[in-house]
C-alpha cells in the first residue's frame, strides 16, 4: 500500500507549474522514494508522475548501497516513466538521463558539472547527485520504469567521509550561496523534459559523452583499464587498453569507474 502522504510545500507545488507531471505525492519523511514510485507505478501512476520525499529513511544507490537524505537539505525524488515504443530500444538510457538533467541545471547556474559514468553527478570532482533507475514488471514485461534521483543541495546533505566510498560535496559549496531547493528541482524536471524528447538521439549521446568526468585520462572499472575515450552507442565506456585494444565496458556489479592518478602511490 502506498504510505500516506504529507501536504506538499507551496514553494514545491508552484515550482511543478508548466511541467508534464500529472500528479505528486509529496513526503515529509518517506523510506525510499523509489520504493513509493515503484509500488505506484505497478497501481498504474501515469507517465511523469512524481515522489518527493523532504527526507529519506531507507534511501537506496546503486548496488544496494545506502543513499543519506537528511531533512530540509537535499533533493530526493522519483519519478515514474512509462516508456514509448521509440523509448524501449534505448531503455539503457533513462539512467543517463536523470543525470543529463541534473548536469543540465547545474549549468544553467553556471556550474561545470561532469558525469561520472554511468551516472553519478560530480562537482569538483565530488559527487553531487545520483540516479537509480528500476524497471516495473509485470510477469516478465517491463511495464514501467522508475527513475530515482538524490542531489546533495545544502552542505548539511554530505554524508561523512567514512560512509562513502568516493568523495562527496554538495551544490551550495560549489556555487557559494544555498539554492533554493524547489527551484533546483523545477530546473531539473524542465531539462529531463527537454533531453527526454531526443533521448532515442545521437545528439543526446553525444550530449551524455560531452559531459563525461576523466576523458583522455587513465581509468579502472574493475579489473579494467585503460584510458577513457567515450561511449559506445549502447551506452557502455570505451577504453584503450594498455596493449592499445579497445574495450568496450558496461556495468561491472559492485565496481565504481575511477581515475587512476598518475603519481598515486597505490595505483
Ligand atoms: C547512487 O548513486 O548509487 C544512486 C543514488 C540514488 C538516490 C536516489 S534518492 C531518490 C531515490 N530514492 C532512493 O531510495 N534512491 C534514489
Amino acid at each position: 500500500m502506498i504510505p500516506q502522504t504529507t501536504a506538499p510545500p507551496d514553494g514545491l507545488k508552484a515550482a511543478l507549474g508548466g511541467l508534464p507531471v500529472p500528479r505528486l505525492l509529496y513526503y515529509a519523511s518517506a523510506g525510499s522514494t523509489n520504493d513509493v514510485a515503484i509500488e505506484w507505478a505497478e497501481e498504474g501512476a501515469a507517465d511523469w508522475s512524481l515522489v518527493v520525499a523532504d527526507e529519506q529513511t531507507k534511501g537506496r544507490g546503486r548496488f544496494g548501497r545506502r543513499w543519506f537524505t537528511p531533512p530540509r537539505s537535499a533533493l530526493a525524488f522519483s519519478v515514474v516513466v512509462r516508456p514509448t515504443e521509440a523509448e524501449r530500444s534505448v531503455m539503457g538510457r533513462f539512467a543517463a538521463w536523470g543525470a543529463l538533467g541534473v548536469a543540465s541545471a547545474l549549468e544553467a547556474l553556471g556550474l561545470k558539472p561532469r558525469i561520472k559514468w554511468p551516472n553519478d553527478v560530480l562537482l569538483g570532482g565530488e559527487k553531487v547527485s545520483g540516479v537509480l533507475a528500476e524497471a516495473v514488471w509485470s510477469g516478465d514485461v517491463p511495464t514501467a520504469l522508475v527513475v530515482g534521483i538524490g542531489v546533495n543541495v545544502l552542505a548539511s546533505a554530505v554524508p561523512p567521509r567514512e560512509l562513502t566510498d568516493f568523495p562527496a560535496g554538495s551544490v551550495e559549496a560549489h556555487l557559494g550561496v544555498k539554492p533554493a531547493r524547489w527551484h533546483l528541482l523545477r530546473r531539473i524536471l524542465m531539462a529531463m523534459a527537454e533531453w527526454r524528447a531526443r533521448l532515442p538521439t545521437d545528439e543526446f549521446l553525444r550530449a551524455w559523452e560531452a559531459r563525461l568526468a576523466y576523458r583522455g585520462a587513465q581509468v579502472q572499472l574493475g579489473e579494467a583499464r585503460g584510458v577513457l575515450l567515450g561511449l559506445s552507442r549502447d551506452g557502455g565506456i570505451v577504453l584503450r587498453t594498455p596493449s592499445g585494444e579497445r574495450l568496450i565496458l558496461h556495468a561491472v556489479a559492485d565496481a565504481h569507474l575511477r581515475p587512476i592518478h598518475q603519481f598515486s602511490q597505490n595505483p
